[in-house]
């Protein structure tokens, strides 16, 4: 029988401690996973006992993935709070910086491209070290509708998406023959912190809902259906896509 059970089994999400990231911790937790969320402040901590005091086995850390070494320190505190193993790694942090390109600040594209990709490949990686030996695991990263347009004022989020896209791809041909499972979840407009901009520029949402198939914008919910699916054995032969979850935006 298909199963989509995910109870017992080791989890990290980073950018766990709101929006999206926090959606699918939950998702993972209220399924019966052990999790350490990562977040860049003291909400990690808060987020984390928060879940604790509705019973669910949460851990929280914080952890800078601007920072290469807080990165790899990090990831080995969290190992270490779920006992050696690894099976579901969730790389739902990122940022976004908005400006016209011609004035675009190199630091600013820099450190997109750290907390959006590179510290994406990181996290694989350290997390294949540990999957390759136990014969199986889930990565699913977060890619977005900008991993297929390019958008406008916003170059760095976009390469750093497109960015998603393609290493998914590319690690899912390496380690989809040993048992681990690389994918992704394209969020199209979701309503979190990240666009508090736009959904308060009455113009611009009405003009983004009008195009949406589904009329209205996403939640964090809207992810935990399509996140269990890839981080449970349901999607064993599933491996290099790209899942948009976008109400349709794609699609038109
Ligand atoms: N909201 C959307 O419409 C949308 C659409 C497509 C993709 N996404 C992607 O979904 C993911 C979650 O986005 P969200 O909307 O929930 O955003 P959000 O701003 O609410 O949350 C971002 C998370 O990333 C974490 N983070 C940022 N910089 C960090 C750093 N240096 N170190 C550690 N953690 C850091 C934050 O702590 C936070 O938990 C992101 O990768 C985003 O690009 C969002």
């Amino acid at each position: 029988m298909t199963s989509f059970d995910v109870s017992g089994r080791k989890a990290i999400v980073t950018g766990g401690t709101r929006g999206l990231g926090m959606g699918m911790a939950e998702a993972l937790l209220e399924a019966g996973a052990e999790v350490v969320i990562f977040g860049s402040g003291e909400s990690a901590k808060a987020v984390a006992e928060e879940f604790r005091g509705r019973g669910f086995a949460c851990h929280g850390l914080i952890v800078d993935l601007a920072d290469a070494a807080a990165r790899g320190a990090g990831f080995d505190a969290a190992l270490a709070l779920l006992g050696g193993r690894l099976d579901i790694l969730v790389t739902a942090a990122g940022v976004q910086k908005r400006h016209k390109s011609e004035e675009f600040p190199l630091e600013d594209f820099d450190a997109v491209l750290e907390v959006n990709l590179t510290s994406v490949f990181d996290l694989c990686q350290r997390a294949a070290r540990v999957m390759l030996p136990q014969g199986r695991g889930k990565i699913v990263n977060i890619a977005s509708l900008l991993s297929f347009f390019g958008g406008l004022t916003v170059p760095a989020y976009a390469a750093s998406k497109g960015g998603i896209a393609q290493l998914t791809k590319a690690l899912a041909n390496e380690w989809a023959s040993q048992g681990i499972c690389v994918n992704a979840i394209a969020p199209g407009y979701m309503a979190t912190d990240m666009n508090t901009a736009l959904l308060a520029d009455a113009g611009r949402n009405a003009e983004i809902t009008a195009r949406i198939p589904a009329r209205r914008w996403g939640v964090a919910d809207d992810m935990k259906g399509p996140l269990l699916f890839l981080a449970s054995e349901a999607s064993d032969y599933v491996n290099g896509a790209i899942l948009p979850v976008d109400g349709g935006y794609l699609g038109r």
